[in-house]
C-alpha cells in the first residue's frame, strides 16, 4: 500500500471506529440513562455526599472521579435541585490537595455563622470530608485518612479549603477513619458529627464546626459487622403523628449487607448527649435478626440524608448511591457510571413490634404524573396480563397495587420484552418473603456477581393483604412494601425496554386497587 493509500485507510478506519464508538453511547444512552435517577453526564460517581439545603435549592454533592468510568482519585461532583426530583449538575465542587483525595463527607448550612467563615453577612455552607491520602497509602501507613473542612460563601458553588486549620480532625491511629457527617442537634443546640472507625460508629460535638470534641463510639458486637463501617449519619426523629424523640443511626458497611455486598443498616436509640444506647425493643429485635437495614435489596449504598431545616427540624430526606461494590465498576454503562435512587422521605414509626423506619419516594415526584389509571376489584383467576406498552411506557412509571384474600403460595409480578428479558418480583407468602428476582433481566456479560439472583427480605408472617408500590426506570426498580416498611432496590441492564407487566400465582386471589402513574419529566 502506498503511503496515501494508508493514510486513507487508516483515516476510515478511524472514522469508522469513531462512529462505532460514538454509536455505541448513542445505545447507552437510549438504553440505560436514568430517565429521573440522577446520574453524572460523564464518567464515575459514587456516594451522595454535602447534602445541604439553602435558599429553596437542595445541593447533592458525589464521589466523582471526573477522568475516568471506574473508581479514581476521588474529587466532590455536584447537582442542585429545587424539589428533590429533577437534578441539574454543576461544575466540579472539590479538588484533592497536599493532604489527599477528597472522600465522602456532609455539609450544613450554617445560618448563624457560628464557624465565622461567613462573610458580609452571608451565611457560610460548611463541608467537612475525608482526606484520604496516597502517599502515606503507599507507604502502607496506618493515619491515611483523617477529615477536613472547606466552606462556601455563594450558596456551594465554589468553596475555600480551611488551609489555616486543616485537618480538623486528625486520625487516631485507626486505619479507617472516614465519612464524617454533621447535623444539627436542635436538642442540645450543637453541631453532632458522627464518623466511621473500622467497625464503630464515632460521635463529635461541636459550637463552631472546626473545633470537634470527640464524645463516644457505638457498635462493638451490635447489628452487622460482614465488613467494614462506612458513611454513617446520626440525628433526632420525632416518632411518627407523636412529639416522642428517638435519636437513629444509619451505618454502611461493605460487604455484609442483606443480600450481600454493599448495605445500609439502621440502628434506633436515645441520645444523652455522650452516648447513644439501642432502644430496649429494638435491641431485642437485633437479637432475632441481627440487623434491621433501611433497604435489603442489593443496590442502595451509602444512603445518607439531608437534615431538616429550622422550620422542618425532624423532616428528614433519603438518597443513596444504586448499585452495589460488588459490581459497581463494571456494569454495562461506558460515558458514566452510577446512579443514586430516588429521594425517599424517612419516617421513624411505632407499631406493636416496636420502632422502625419507614421510607417512601418523596412526595414531590407526584408532580410528575402526567396520566392515571385505576382499575379496581380485579379477580385474578391464576394469572392476568396487566399491562402493555401502548398503555404505558415502563421506563418512566409509579405503579401500586393492593392484594388480598392471600394464601400460602406465589404472587409473582412480571416484566417482560420481546427479548426474553424477564424481570421478577413480588411475594413468596409461602416463606413469608418479599423478593425481586433479576437473574433473567440482563444483558450484561462478564460480571457473574452482577447476574446473581436479586434480593429478598423477611415478612412478618403471611400476608392476607399487601401493599406494593414500584418505581420504574430503564435500569432500576424501587420495591415499596405496606407503605415503605420494606423496601427492595436493585438495578438491572436489559436488551430493550420492558413491554409487558403481567402476574402469576399459583392461587386465586383479588386486586382491590391497581393505580399506574406515567411519570414524565420533559
Ligand atoms: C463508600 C466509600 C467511603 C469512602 C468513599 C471513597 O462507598 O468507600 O467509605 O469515603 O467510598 O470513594
Amino acid at each position: 500500500m502506498n503511503t496515501k493509500k494508508l493514510l486513507l485507510y487508516g483515516l476510515a478506519s478511524l472514522y469508522f471506529t469513531g462512529n462505532a464508538v460514538a454509536q455505541e453511547a448513542k445505545n447507552e444512552e437510549t438504553l440505560y440513562r436514568s430517565n429521573y435517577h440522577f446520574t453524572p453526564k460523564n464518567n464515575w460517581m459514587n456516594d451522595p455526599n454535602g447534602l445541604f439545603y439553602a435558599e429553596g435549592v437542595y445541593h447533592l454533592y458525589f464521589q466523582y472521579w471526573p477522568y475516568g468510568n471506574t473508581w479514581g482519585p476521588m474529587h466532590w461532583g455536584h447537582a442542585t435541585s429545587k424539589d428533590l426530583v429533577k437534578w441539574e449538575e454543576q461544575p466540579i465542587a472539590l479538588y484533592p490537595d497536599r493532604f489527599g483525595y477528597i472522600f465522602s463527607g456532609s455539609a450544613a448550612y450554617d445560618t448563624q455563622n457560628s464557624s465565622l467563615l461567613g462573610q458580609n453577612g452571608k451565611a457560610p455552607a460548611v463541608a467537612i470530608f475525608t482526606y484520604h491520602d496516597p502517599v502515606k497509602e503507599k507507604a502502607g501507613k496506618i493515619d491515611v485518612e483523617s477529615q477536613g473542612l472547606a466552606y462556601s460563601i455563594d450558596n456551594g458553588q465554589t468553596w475555600t479549603k480551611y488551609d489555616e486549620g486543616n485537618p480538623i480532625i486528625k486520625n487516631p491511629g485507626i486505619r479507617d477513619f472516614r465519612d464524617p457527617k454533621v447535623n444539627r442537634d436542635w436538642i442540645n443546640n450543637r453541631w453532632i458529627l458522627v464518623l466511621a472507625a473500622q467497625d464503630k460508629a464515632q460521635f463529635y460535638a461541636s459550637e463552631n464546626l472546626k473545633d470537634w470534641k470527640y464524645l463516644s463510639d457505638f457498635g462493638l458486637g451490635v447489628g452487622a459487622h460482614g465488613g467494614v463501617w462506612e458513611c454513617p449519619d446520626f440525628f433526632p426523629l420525632k416518632v411518627k403523628g407523636t412529639n416522642e424523640i428517638k435519636w437513629v443511626l444509619l451505618q454502611s458497611l461493605n460487604p455484609g449487607g442483606a443480600n450481600g455486598g454493599s448495605g445500609t443498616q439502621y440502628f434506633i436509640g436515645d441520645f444523652d448527649g455522650k452516648h447513644f444506647t439501642l432502644d430496649k425493643t429494638f435491641a431485642q429485635t437485633l437479637s432475632t435478626e441481627k440487623a434491621a437495614w433501611l433497604d435489603y435489596g442489593r443496590d442502595n449504598y451509602a444512603a445518607v440524608t439531608w437534615g431538616g431545616t429550622p422550620d422542618e427540624q425532624y423532616k428528614r430526606y433519603l438518597i443513596g448511591w444504586m448499585t452495589n461494590w460488588d459490581y459497581a465498576n463494571v456494569v454495562p454503562t461506558q460515558t458514566w457510571r452510577g446512579a443514586n435512587t430516588v429521594v425517599r422521605e424517612l419516617e421513624l414509626v411505632k407499631d406493636n413490634q416496636g420502632y422502625k423506619i419507614t421510607t417512601i419516594p418523596v412526595k414531590n415526584l407526584e408532580n410528575y404524573i402526567v396520566n392515571t389509571e385505576v382499575q379496581k376489584k380485579i379477580s385474578v383467576k391464576k394469572s392476568a396480563d396487566i399491562l402493555t406498552k401502548n398503555k404505558i411506557d415502563f421506563t418512566k412509571a409509579d405503579i401500586s397495587l393492593t392484594m388480598s384474600q392471600l394464601k400460602k403460595g406465589m404472587y409473582t409480578l412480571v416484566l417482560s420484552n420481546e427479548d426474553g428479558d424477564e424481570l421478577r418480583f413480588g411475594i413468596d407468602n409461602t416463606k413469608e418473603e418479599l423478593f425481586v428476582d433479576r437473574s433473567k433481566s440482563s444483558n450484561a456479560t462478564g460480571f457473574h456477581k452482577f447476574t446473581a439472583w436479586g434480593s429478598k427480605a423477611k415478612l412478618e408472617g403471611l400476608q392476607k393483604k399487601t401493599k406494593l408500590r414500584f418505581l420504574l426506570d430503564k435500569t432500576s426498580i424501587e420495591l415499596f412494601y405496606n407503605d415503605g416498611q420494606k423496601v427492595l432496590t436493585e438495578i438491572f441492564y436489559t436488551k430493550s425496554p420492558f413491554t409487558r407487566l403481567s402476574i402469576e400465582s399459583n392461587q386465586n386471589f383479588e386486586i382491590d386497587n391497581l393505580t399506574i402513574n406515567q411519570l414524565d419529566f420533559k
